[in-house]
């Protein structure tokens, strides 16, 4: 069924393709994950790094239901079952975090003020704005997991590259439809729509630095090079989100075509 919100959309069949083509690649990168490999991180690091992943992992465990009653009023069913499988590997992350916790005897968190602030912000907002939130919260913290993916810890390493490998791809999905989801709205509305969210943008890799900064640390990135680079990463899809420049194309950044070949290969999906 055809309704006029939908007219203008992109076919986000593509996206729901990437997400169940996307299961085979997790497999391969969780299986490398050396679980049971004891750590010789200094027991400092280890604090620091866990008070950050308690963190993360209850930010990345929500149910997305806000999100997903939010999107369906735009009528589109694909993107409707992108977004269940985008908020299944948010959840996954979720759960390698946790099993990071685990191997160093951290508890998880119940709650924490900044996941709260991002719930109760999401949930006053629009779909647009919901979105522009998940791709400030994902560009900003991409640094920070590649950090992360640096550790000399190879459990953190692993975890950190699968979830970098996901997170590059769900920084995609939320440009094409944040573009989408603008095409209509003039020009001026497009730049006061880049101008608030570059605000939130600033606040949230502040409050990064701030929070974590102690694990950044930890990890050898200093958290001023983190906040400068974290408002770079976000600062580069700007102009594609909100329409105010050209952009990649529609969909995921990997083809499944490359997917396809690089599973024949048992080797690790091309990435950006
Ligand atoms: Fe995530
Ligand atoms: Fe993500």
């Amino acid at each position: 069924m055809s309704t006029s919100n939908q007219m203008h959309r992109p076919d986000f069949g593509v996206w729901e393709k990437y997400f169940d083509a996307n299961l085979e690649r997790q497999a391969r990168l969780d299986a490398r994950i050396p679980w049971a490999t004891p750590s010789h991180l200094p027991p400092a690091d280890v604090v620091a790094i866990a008070r950050s992943l308690q963190r993360f992992e209850l930010g990345e465990s929500g149910e997305g239901e806000g999100l997903r009653s939010k999107a369906r009023r735009l009528n589109d069913a694909a993107y409707d079952r992108a977004l269940v499988r985008f908020v299944a590997e948010e959840q996954k992350h979720s759960a390698l975090f946790a099993g990071v916790l685990a191997r160093f005897g951290a508890e998880r968190l119940t709650s924490h003020w900044s996941d709260a602030v991002f719930v109760v912000l999401r949930r006053l907002l629009g779909l647009r704005t919901e979105v522009t939130l998940f791709l400030i919260a994902e560009t900003t913290a991409m640094e920070y997991f590649g950090a992360l993916g640096r550790s000399s810890d190879p459990v953190i390493e692993g975890v950190a590259r699968r979830v970098l490998t996901d997170e590059v791809e769900h920084v995609r999905f939320q440009i094409d439809q944040l573009r989408a989801g603008f095409a209509r709205t003039p020009q001026v509305g497009r730049m006061l729509a880049a101008g608030a969210a570059w605000v939130v943008a600033v606040g949230a890799a502040t409050v990064l630095a701030v929070d974590h900064g102690a694990a950044m640390r930890a990890l050898g990135l200093h958290p001023a090079v983190f906040w400068r680079r974290a408002l770079a990463q976000f600062g580069r899809a700007v102009p594609e989100a909100f329409g105010l420049g050209p952009a990649a194309p529609f969909g995921p950044s990997v083809t499944l075509h490359e997917y396809a070949e690089a599973a024949a290969e048992g080797g690790q999906a091309p990435g950006r």
